[in-house]
């Protein structure tokens, strides 16, 4: 047997883990998917029809929008990496979590707790205006101690682990877990203005400020919204195919040359600002190497399928997985090609970086998690398989075309966005006004909101599939081969 299929499946059929505190994770992710979904639908919308905006502070796009994009990268994105992450540490590591039950619960409860101090806080303007790193400094304090915590936890965890080798997941979690908090510390210092008031200023300034939030937000996306979701690539990929890792070597290469080359990325942020001339350079060439690695990842990935493809027409589960490892492709295909300076000078500022986005965030991002929900729900509850694989179909399908709508209209919105911005006539005029290239967007917006909305019903789909799941409901269907799930706790 290979060391990664060692490493996945595990022997020992005696080990109790800590998993009641990890359903919760599952839940706190699927509520606040759809939550964050949700948001983003509002939004969509708005931005199509400023006319719901409603003319109120607090439901304004401004406020909204940060609403949106903490609840699916951090509550969604993050109780899915909790989850998955203390999942897999244990199994990996044939040991119970360090700290046990009482600290998956704290960790829990304390990241719920950032959750909702942080997005209450954008609707009533409280705000550090950093993308990604909105929340004010009591919310980065408290996040702080939750973060260490889960640091601890993990690392401790595999210290006292029972086999020999680290499997290459952890590796990625491991990575995620630390350059987070290293980048959430560095972005995020500040002086508060008074003890009890919630307003503070960053210790950094002009260009230096500029360039240290796009070292964390670019890195946001690399290690929070890559490194870890690779973490799950690598297990629960294997898992659902019943295969090995296609190449574990390829997974050791992927792992260093991916942490090594995203770091210095961030640039590509800020080109044609006054971030001086060789850090843009350094900041394109590297992203555009990082195609490499990516790349990499994303054939490892699809190709633990090999000798398996037939699988794909039976389980709709590891399509949601090969699924999104292409959207990984693709989105690690754009996102090179964008950081280059000449594509740069026409994508910045327009919805190109928005469909490139959510060609991550939706076709990569959102389709692992599913995948791996779906994977776990009846392994946490110990129920044989799901309710209905054909629901899980309908997810499918329904979200990639509401994934297809929404990327292809913020290409083109994107692409003659910038086009018209710089269109001149034969005198040297702009040939468009501003309200022109708004007025141009309009359909594409009407086009993209309705691609969310497909999204979502994908999303409440799920919610109805799982809630069936656990409350042990099975569903009759022969069109399917649903592989019987072993219930966790009994074999890995
Ligand atoms: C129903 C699904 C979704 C809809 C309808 C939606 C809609 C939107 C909208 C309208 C914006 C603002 C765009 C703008 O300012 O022009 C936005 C921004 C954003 N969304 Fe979503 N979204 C959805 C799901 C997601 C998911 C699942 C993620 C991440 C996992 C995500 C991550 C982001 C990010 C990072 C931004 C900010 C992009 C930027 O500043 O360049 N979205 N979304
Ligand atoms: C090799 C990998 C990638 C590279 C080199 C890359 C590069 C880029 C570039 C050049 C931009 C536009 C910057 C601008 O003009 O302002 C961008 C924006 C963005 N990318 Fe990527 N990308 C990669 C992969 C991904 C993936 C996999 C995701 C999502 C999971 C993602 C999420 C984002 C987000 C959220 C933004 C918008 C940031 C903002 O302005 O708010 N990227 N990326």
């Amino acid at each position: 047997m290979s060391a990664a299929l060692a490493a996945t499946s595990g022997a020992n059929v005696s080990i109790q883990y800590n998993e009641a505190f990890v359903r919760k994770f599952v839940i706190a992710t699927i509520f606040w998917g759809v939550v964050g979904m949700l948001v983003g639908v509002v939004i969509a919308f708005q931005l199509a029809f400023p006319v719901l905006n409603l003319d109120l502070p607090w439901t304004t796009f401004g406020r909204l929008r940060p609403v949106h994009t903490s609840a699916v990268i951090f509550a969604f994105g993050g109780n899915a990496l909790f989850a998955t992450s203390l999942y897999v540490v244990q199994r990996t590591c044939r040991t119970t979590l360090f700290g046990g039950e009482a600290m998956g619960n704290f960790l829990f409860w304390g990241f719920q707790l950032f959750i909702v101090l942080a997005a209450s806080g954008y609707v009533l303007g409280i705000t550090q205006s950093k993308e990604y790193a909105e929340p004010e400094w009591y919310v980065d304090l408290w996040l702080t101690i939750v973060w260490v915590a889960y640091l601890i936890c993990f690392a401790g965890t595999l210290m006292k682990r029972k086999e020999p080798h680290i499997y290459v997941a952890n590796w990625f979690f491991l990575a995620f877990i630390i350059t987070v908090a290293m980048l959430h510390l560095v972005n995020n210092a500040a002086v508060p203005v008074s003890f009890f008031g919630t307003k503070s200023y960053i210790v950094w300034a002009g260009v230096q400020d500029a360039m240290t939030q796009w070292w964390y937000g670019h890195n946001a996306v690399g290690f929070f919204l890559t490194a870890g979701f690779l973490g799950m690539m690598y297990y629960f990929v294997p898992k659902q195919a019943d295969r090995p890792v296609y190449s574990y070597r390829l997974s050791i290469v992927h792992f260093w040359t991916l942490i090594f080359l995203y770091i210095w990325a961030g640039p590509h942020h800020l080109h044609y600002t006054a971030l001086p001339d060789w850090a843009q350079t350094l900041g394109m060439t590297f992203s555009i190497i990082l195609w490499m690695p990516s790349w990499g990842g994303m054939i490892n990935g699809i190709m633990t399928l090999s000798g398996a493809w037939d699988k794909l027409r039976t389980d709709p589960i590891l399509r949601f997985m090969v699924a999104s490892v292409a959207f990984y492709g693709m989105s690690t295909f754009e996102g090179p090609m964008m950081s280059i300076k000449a594509v740069n000078s026409l994508s910045h500022y327009t919805d190109w970086t928005i469909g490139h986005v959510h060609s991550g965030a939706l076709g990569w991002v959102a389709f692992i998690t599913f995948g791996c929900m779906y994977n776990l729900v009846p392994a946490l509850w110990k129920r044989e398989r799901l309710y209905s694989l054909r629901l899980v179909t309908y997810h499918f399908w329904i979200s990639t075309i509401g994934i297809v709508l929404y990327i292809t209209a913020m290409w083109i919105s994107g692409i003659m966005q910038g086009l018209m911005w710089r269109a001149y006539d034969s005198l040297g005029f702009l040939q468009y006004s501003f309200i022109e290239t708004v007025e141009a967007m309009h359909p594409y917006y009407v086009i993209r909101a309705f691609g969310g909305v497909l999204f979502l019903v994908g999303a409440l789909i799920m919610v109805y599939n799982v809630w069936k799941t656990i409350k042990g409901d099975l569903r009759t269907e022969e069109s399917f081969e649903q592989p019987a799930h072993v219930p966790a706790g009994a074999a890995e």
